[in-house]
Protein backbone atom coordinates (compact mmCIF):
# COMPACT_ATOMS: atom_id res chain seq x y z
CA UNK A 1 0.00 0.00 0.00
CA UNK A 2 0.97 3.87 0.12
CA UNK A 3 1.30 5.41 2.94
CA UNK A 4 1.81 9.36 4.10
CA UNK A 5 3.87 9.62 7.25
CA UNK A 6 3.60 13.15 8.52
CA UNK A 7 6.75 13.33 10.84
CA UNK A 8 10.52 13.35 10.64
CA UNK A 9 10.99 12.58 14.24
CA UNK A 10 11.80 8.76 15.40
CA UNK A 11 8.43 8.23 15.53
CA UNK A 12 8.15 9.14 11.79
CA UNK A 13 11.56 7.31 10.83
CA UNK A 14 10.63 4.07 12.97
CA UNK A 15 7.27 3.01 11.27
CA UNK A 16 8.41 4.72 7.82
CA UNK A 17 11.27 2.06 8.08
CA UNK A 18 8.74 -0.84 9.33
CA UNK A 19 6.25 -0.16 6.42
CA UNK A 20 9.11 0.06 3.97
CA UNK A 21 10.42 -3.07 4.94
CA UNK A 22 7.17 -4.80 4.63
CA UNK A 23 7.15 -3.83 1.35
CA UNK A 24 4.90 -0.73 1.03
CA UNK A 25 5.77 2.48 -0.28
CA UNK A 26 6.13 5.58 1.86
CA UNK A 27 6.21 9.30 1.55
CA UNK A 28 7.54 11.11 4.61
CA UNK A 29 5.71 14.04 5.28
CA UNK A 30 7.76 17.50 6.38
CA UNK A 31 6.97 21.19 7.16
CA UNK A 32 9.50 21.87 4.32
CA UNK A 33 10.68 20.40 1.16
CA UNK A 34 13.64 18.91 1.56
CA UNK A 35 14.12 18.78 5.15
CA UNK A 36 17.52 17.00 6.24
CA UNK A 37 16.18 14.15 8.10
CA UNK A 38 13.34 13.23 5.52
CA UNK A 39 15.98 13.53 2.62
CA UNK A 40 18.42 11.20 4.89
CA UNK A 41 15.67 8.67 5.48
CA UNK A 42 14.25 8.20 2.17
CA UNK A 43 17.78 7.72 0.99
CA UNK A 44 18.71 5.03 3.29
CA UNK A 45 15.15 3.55 3.37
CA UNK A 46 15.80 2.90 -0.36
CA UNK A 47 13.84 2.72 -3.35
CA UNK A 48 10.13 2.55 -1.46
CA UNK A 49 10.91 5.74 0.26
CA UNK A 50 10.44 9.41 -0.68
CA UNK A 51 10.58 12.46 1.21
CA UNK A 52 8.05 15.67 0.74
CA UNK A 53 5.90 17.92 2.17
CA UNK A 54 2.85 17.23 4.32
CA UNK A 55 0.72 18.34 1.54
CA UNK A 56 2.81 15.27 -0.43
CA UNK A 57 2.73 12.76 2.19
CA UNK A 58 -0.88 13.39 2.86
CA UNK A 59 -1.79 13.38 -1.12
CA UNK A 60 0.51 10.31 -1.21
CA UNK A 61 -0.67 8.04 1.17
CA UNK A 62 -3.19 5.70 1.15
CA UNK A 63 -3.25 5.88 4.80
CA UNK A 64 -1.93 8.32 6.46
CA UNK A 65 -0.08 8.40 9.71
CA UNK A 66 0.13 11.39 11.98
CA UNK A 67 3.77 11.43 13.89
CA UNK A 68 3.88 14.74 14.12
CA UNK A 69 4.89 16.75 17.33
CA UNK A 70 1.55 16.98 19.02
CA UNK A 71 1.44 20.77 20.33
CA UNK A 72 2.04 21.27 16.42
CA UNK A 73 -0.10 18.20 15.07
CA UNK A 74 -2.97 20.60 13.90
CA UNK A 75 -0.68 22.59 12.18
CA UNK A 76 1.16 20.07 10.77
CA UNK A 77 -2.53 18.34 9.58
CA UNK A 78 -3.79 21.72 7.94
CA UNK A 79 -0.48 22.05 6.05
CA UNK A 80 -1.14 17.81 4.92
CA UNK A 81 -5.04 19.92 3.93
CA UNK A 82 -8.51 18.70 4.69
CA UNK A 83 -9.34 17.25 1.22
CA UNK A 84 -6.37 14.79 1.02
CA UNK A 85 -7.23 13.49 4.21
CA UNK A 86 -10.84 13.21 3.41
CA UNK A 87 -12.01 9.39 3.60
CA UNK A 88 -8.63 7.92 4.88
CA UNK A 89 -7.63 6.29 7.28
CA UNK A 90 -5.56 8.67 9.73
CA UNK A 91 -3.68 6.90 12.02
CA UNK A 92 -2.56 9.40 15.09
CA UNK A 93 0.57 8.37 17.22
CA UNK A 94 0.99 11.75 18.77
CA UNK A 95 0.53 13.07 22.24
CA UNK A 96 0.55 16.34 23.38
CA UNK A 97 3.16 16.59 25.33
CA UNK A 98 4.76 19.96 25.94
CA UNK A 99 8.70 20.34 26.34
CA UNK A 100 8.98 23.91 26.55
CA UNK A 101 10.08 23.81 30.41
CA UNK A 102 12.11 20.52 29.63
CA UNK A 103 11.55 16.97 31.07
CA UNK A 104 9.05 15.91 31.91
CA UNK A 105 6.84 17.50 29.57
CA UNK A 106 3.70 18.79 30.66
CA UNK A 107 0.69 16.48 29.80
CA UNK A 108 -2.16 19.33 28.04
CA UNK A 109 -5.08 16.35 28.32
CA UNK A 110 -7.80 15.56 30.14
CA UNK A 111 -10.24 13.60 30.98
CA UNK A 112 -13.14 15.66 28.81
CA UNK A 113 -11.01 15.90 25.32
CA UNK A 114 -8.07 14.64 23.96
CA UNK A 115 -6.13 15.29 21.09
CA UNK A 116 -7.52 12.30 18.97
CA UNK A 117 -10.56 13.91 19.19
CA UNK A 118 -9.29 17.75 18.59
CA UNK A 119 -8.13 16.30 14.81
CA UNK A 120 -10.96 14.20 14.20
CA UNK A 121 -13.15 17.97 15.10
CA UNK A 122 -10.95 19.45 12.98
CA UNK A 123 -10.73 16.61 10.01
CA UNK A 124 -14.33 15.29 10.22
CA UNK A 125 -13.83 13.35 6.94
CA UNK A 126 -10.67 11.99 8.19
CA UNK A 127 -11.25 8.27 9.65
CA UNK A 128 -8.88 8.83 12.77
CA UNK A 129 -7.67 5.84 14.56
CA UNK A 130 -5.67 6.56 17.76
CA UNK A 131 -3.13 4.32 18.19
CA UNK A 132 0.30 3.13 19.57
CA UNK A 133 1.08 6.81 21.70
CA UNK A 134 1.27 4.37 24.89
CA UNK A 135 4.52 2.83 22.81
CA UNK A 136 7.70 3.10 22.44
CA UNK A 137 8.82 4.10 18.90
CA UNK A 138 11.17 0.95 18.34
CA UNK A 139 8.54 -1.56 20.84
CA UNK A 140 5.68 -0.07 17.97
CA UNK A 141 6.87 -2.04 15.44
CA UNK A 142 8.72 -5.03 16.93
CA UNK A 143 6.40 -5.61 19.88
CA UNK A 144 8.63 -9.05 20.55
CA UNK A 145 11.51 -6.44 22.07
CA UNK A 146 9.34 -7.17 25.31
CA UNK A 147 8.62 -10.81 26.39
CA UNK A 148 5.02 -12.15 26.30
CA UNK A 149 2.24 -10.24 25.37
CA UNK A 150 1.89 -6.72 26.42
CA UNK A 151 -1.36 -4.22 24.86
CA UNK A 152 -1.99 -1.68 22.48
CA UNK A 153 -4.98 0.03 22.38
CA UNK A 154 -7.19 1.79 19.42
CA UNK A 155 -9.57 4.57 19.53
CA UNK A 156 -11.61 5.51 16.78
CA UNK A 157 -15.17 6.04 15.41
CA UNK A 158 -15.18 4.42 12.41
CA UNK A 159 -15.23 0.36 12.65
CA UNK A 160 -13.76 -0.49 9.81
CA UNK A 161 -11.04 2.18 10.34
CA UNK A 162 -10.47 0.68 13.15
CA UNK A 163 -10.04 -2.87 11.26
CA UNK A 164 -7.56 -2.09 8.65
CA UNK A 165 -5.31 -0.45 11.80
CA UNK A 166 -5.82 -3.78 13.62
CA UNK A 167 -4.38 -5.35 10.40
CA UNK A 168 -1.28 -2.74 10.11
CA UNK A 169 -0.86 -3.65 14.19
CA UNK A 170 -0.77 -7.21 13.13
CA UNK A 171 1.90 -7.27 10.20
CA UNK A 172 4.23 -5.10 12.89
CA UNK A 173 3.74 -8.27 15.17
CA UNK A 174 1.41 -7.63 17.30
CA UNK A 175 -1.58 -10.21 18.21
CA UNK A 176 -4.88 -10.01 18.16
CA UNK A 177 -4.98 -10.67 22.33
CA UNK A 178 -2.86 -7.40 22.34
CA UNK A 179 -4.99 -5.37 20.48
CA UNK A 180 -7.74 -3.91 22.63
CA UNK A 181 -10.81 -1.81 21.06
CA UNK A 182 -11.58 0.81 23.67
CA UNK A 183 -14.22 2.38 21.82
CA UNK A 184 -14.93 5.64 19.98
CA UNK A 185 -12.83 8.52 19.48
CA UNK A 186 -13.46 9.67 23.08
CA UNK A 187 -11.61 7.01 24.79
CA UNK A 188 -8.17 8.29 23.50
CA UNK A 189 -8.28 10.19 26.45
CA UNK A 190 -7.14 7.56 28.76
CA UNK A 191 -4.37 6.56 26.44
CA UNK A 192 -3.39 10.27 26.57
CA UNK A 193 -3.45 10.51 30.04
CA UNK A 194 -1.54 7.90 31.21
CA UNK A 195 1.53 9.06 28.75
CA UNK A 196 2.30 11.17 32.23
CA UNK A 197 2.89 7.65 34.25
CA UNK A 198 4.55 6.92 30.78
CA UNK A 199 7.09 9.40 31.05
CA UNK A 200 8.01 8.54 34.56
CA UNK A 201 8.14 4.60 33.91
CA UNK A 202 10.98 5.79 30.97
CA UNK A 203 12.67 7.61 34.17
CA UNK A 204 12.85 4.79 36.16
CA UNK A 205 12.96 1.80 33.76
CA UNK A 206 15.48 4.19 30.76
CA UNK A 207 14.82 1.13 28.48
CA UNK A 208 11.90 -0.82 26.87
CA UNK A 209 9.01 -1.22 28.55
CA UNK A 210 4.76 -1.89 28.21
CA UNK A 211 1.81 -2.25 30.25
CA UNK A 212 -0.57 -5.63 29.87
CA UNK A 213 -3.74 -5.48 30.67
CA UNK A 214 -4.86 -8.79 32.17
CA UNK A 215 -8.58 -9.43 32.67
CA UNK A 216 -10.73 -11.93 35.06
CA UNK A 217 -12.61 -14.46 33.30
N1 LIG B 1 9.30 9.09 20.53
C1 LIG B 1 8.51 8.09 20.92
O1 LIG B 1 8.98 6.97 21.20
C2 LIG B 1 7.02 8.32 20.99
C3 LIG B 1 6.20 7.33 21.54
C4 LIG B 1 4.81 7.50 21.52
C5 LIG B 1 4.26 8.63 20.94
N2 LIG B 1 5.09 9.62 20.46
C6 LIG B 1 4.48 10.80 19.84
O2 LIG B 1 4.72 10.72 18.44
C7 LIG B 1 4.87 12.03 17.89
C8 LIG B 1 6.22 12.11 17.16
O3 LIG B 1 7.26 11.99 18.10
P1 LIG B 1 8.79 12.04 17.66
O4 LIG B 1 9.57 11.88 18.90
O5 LIG B 1 9.01 11.12 16.53
O6 LIG B 1 9.00 13.49 17.02
P2 LIG B 1 8.69 14.99 17.49
O7 LIG B 1 9.97 15.68 17.67
O8 LIG B 1 7.70 15.01 18.61
O9 LIG B 1 7.96 15.56 16.16
C9 LIG B 1 8.69 15.77 15.00
C10 LIG B 1 7.79 16.19 13.88
O10 LIG B 1 6.86 17.19 14.29
C11 LIG B 1 6.91 18.29 13.39
N3 LIG B 1 6.67 19.54 14.12
C12 LIG B 1 7.39 20.01 15.16
N4 LIG B 1 6.88 21.20 15.59
C13 LIG B 1 5.82 21.46 14.79
C14 LIG B 1 4.89 22.54 14.70
N5 LIG B 1 4.94 23.57 15.55
N6 LIG B 1 3.93 22.46 13.77
C15 LIG B 1 3.86 21.42 12.92
N7 LIG B 1 4.74 20.38 12.94
C16 LIG B 1 5.69 20.40 13.86
C17 LIG B 1 8.30 18.25 12.80
O11 LIG B 1 8.27 18.86 11.53
P3 LIG B 1 9.60 19.01 10.63
O12 LIG B 1 9.77 17.67 9.99
O13 LIG B 1 9.25 20.07 9.68
O14 LIG B 1 10.72 19.37 11.55
C18 LIG B 1 8.58 16.76 12.73
O15 LIG B 1 8.12 16.23 11.51
C19 LIG B 1 4.77 13.01 19.05
O16 LIG B 1 3.46 13.51 19.11
C20 LIG B 1 5.09 12.13 20.26
O17 LIG B 1 4.51 12.62 21.46
C21 LIG B 1 6.43 9.48 20.46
Amino acid sequence: MRFGVLGTGTVGQTIGTRLVDLGHEVTMGSRHAGNEKAVAWATAAGGRARAGTMTDAAVFGEIVVNATYGMGSLEALEAAGAANLAGKVLVDISNALDFSAGFPPAILNSSTDSLGERIQRAFPDARVVKTLNTINADVMVNPGLIPGGHSVFLSGNDPAAKQTVSELLRSFGWTDEDVIDLGDITTARGPEMYVALWVRLLGTFGTHFNIRVVKGA
